[in-house]
């Protein structure tokens, strides 16, 4: 089978390496990729957002699949491009991936499917605002409508800044505050039948301890040995199933990976936000304990035979990744530094450790940093605590001029184990 990834994150590198471990794949090949991908597929520049010159791309090397990894080609029309042209695809059309595009829209299929979540406004004017954020009281959450790379949420006591991000967006979904604690879930569904993947847990703050802005992700780890081990088929019934239902009832079937971030609250789970994709730094860990080769089960979602899979393997196995950001992320990052380190990690560590490479790009002998997160440093142990371990152990030996990463990634759960 040959097939083709787009994107250029962790998340694309965890997909193509368990893909090149899996022997129905003859050929990987990615686009635009970055240089860890580099050494597991064949990298082709192309602009990942224009469905013309992606199914251009697949036709080219006669890709049998496409995997489209990033959630902006998606909302984009990348997969419908793809289909149209007949290629199978991993990953939503346009209309189902509004299920990630608009949390507005997101509620609207809730609410239909009868799914729980935060209770919200949409709110396009101050006054609205005004109202929303009185009614539900502080904590304020307040996300932006659109697509924002994670970084959309604001969470917070102050109402001055609740409404200051307000102003600074179109349109907001105003909600009540969930506490408890995160689980992300992934399923893989072919628009109908529903398959979930282990769960994970993400950090989505900057600093330890839960402080500082909202990134993309700054690590993750699954298991989840304080979970109750009914969590994933509780999801499954009041969740994910019934979301995909509802998709498929209105005409635009969801099929390929969605994603739920949930809070378990004291009233029950909670939907926080879908999401139309693998979850970066969730994959990292998640594809770690998958030994069920990947390129079937993505191809079963891809064309409509997923009811046939058998079940997933999994090890038994923990599994911890630590994200090593540029100096200023989640703000505007430094990039152009040179990363060392990384010949040791592969010398000394693997395989129970590796590093999958997020922004960067290669310049002669030399990895540069070339974006916000630029590596995820990925482990897996008997233990969440021999799993961590060896993921520090190896962030260790990478040196980045003015690099930060969260230094209690999985720590409470280790503790706790
Ligand atoms: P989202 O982009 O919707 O996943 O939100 C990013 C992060 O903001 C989440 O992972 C949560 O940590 C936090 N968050 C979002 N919605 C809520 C909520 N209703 N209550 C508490 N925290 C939230
Ligand atoms: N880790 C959060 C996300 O992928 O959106």
């Amino acid at each position: 089978m040959k097939v083709l990834v787009i994107g250029s994150g962790a998340r694309e590198h965890a997909l193509c390496r368990s893909l090149s471990l899996d022997p129905a794949v003859t050929a990987l090949h990615c686009a635009p990729g970055n240089a860890g991908i580099a050494e597991v597929a064949e990298l082709h520049q192309v602009d990942a957002l224009d469905g013309a010159a992606v199914s251009a791309l697949a036709a080219e090397l006669g890709a049998d699949l496409v995997v489209v990894g990033p959630e902006a080609p998606l909302v984009a029309g990348v997969a419908d491009a793809l289909r149209a042209a007949g290629v199978p695809v991993f990953g939503p059309s346009k209309e189902a991936a509004r299920l990630e595009g608009s949390k507005a829209f997101a509620k609207d299929v809730m609410a239909a499917a009868g799914v729980p979540t935060a209770r919200s406004y949409v709110c396009t004017t101050p006054e609205e605002v005004g109202a929303a954020l009185d009614a539900f009281g502080a904590p304020y959450v307040v996300k932006d409508d659109g697509l924002a790379a994670g970084k959309g949420v604001v969470v917070t006591d102050d109402i001055e800044a609740a409404e200051a991000h307000s102003a600074a967006c179109d349109r907001v979904v105003i909600e009540e505050y969930l506490d408890g604690p995160e689980v992300s879930l992934f399923a893989v569904t072919d628009g109908e039948t529903v398959v979930p993947l282990q769960p994970a847990q993400d950090f989505k703050r900057a600093l330890d301890g839960d402080e500082g802005p909202n990134t993309g992700g700054m690590g993750a780890y699954s298991p989840l040995p304080w979970a109750d081990p009914k969590l994933v088929d509780e999801v499954l019934h009041s969740v994910l199933q019934p979301t995909v239902d509802e998709m498929r009832r209105r005409g635009t079937p969801f099929s390929g990976l969605l994603y739920a971030g949930l809070a378990l609250t004291s009233r029950g789970i909670r939907v926080i936000e879908f999401n139309a994709r693998f979850g970066d730094p969730e994959t990292q860990v998640v594809l770690a304990r998958l030994q069920t080769p990947l390129a079937g089960v993505l191809m079963a979602a891809a064309t409509g035979d997923l009811a046939h899979l058998e079940p997933l393997r999994w090890t038994d196995e923990a599994a911890v990744t630590v994200v090593v950001a540029s100096h200023n992320y989640p703000g505007t990052p430094r990039t152009g530094d040179p990363i060392t380190g990384l010949d040791e990690v592969a010398a000394q560590d693997a395989p129970h450790t590796y590093v999958l490479h997020a922004g960067t790009r290669r310049e002669g002998d030399t990895v540069l940093s070339a974006g916000g997160r630029v590596l995820s440093v990925t482990a897996t142990g008997k233990d969440l605590t021999e799993a961590r371990d060896r993921a520090y152990t190896a962030v260790a030996r990478v040196r980045l001029d003015g690099s930060q990463h969260r230094s209690d990634i999985a720590a409470r759960a280790a503790a706790d184990a």
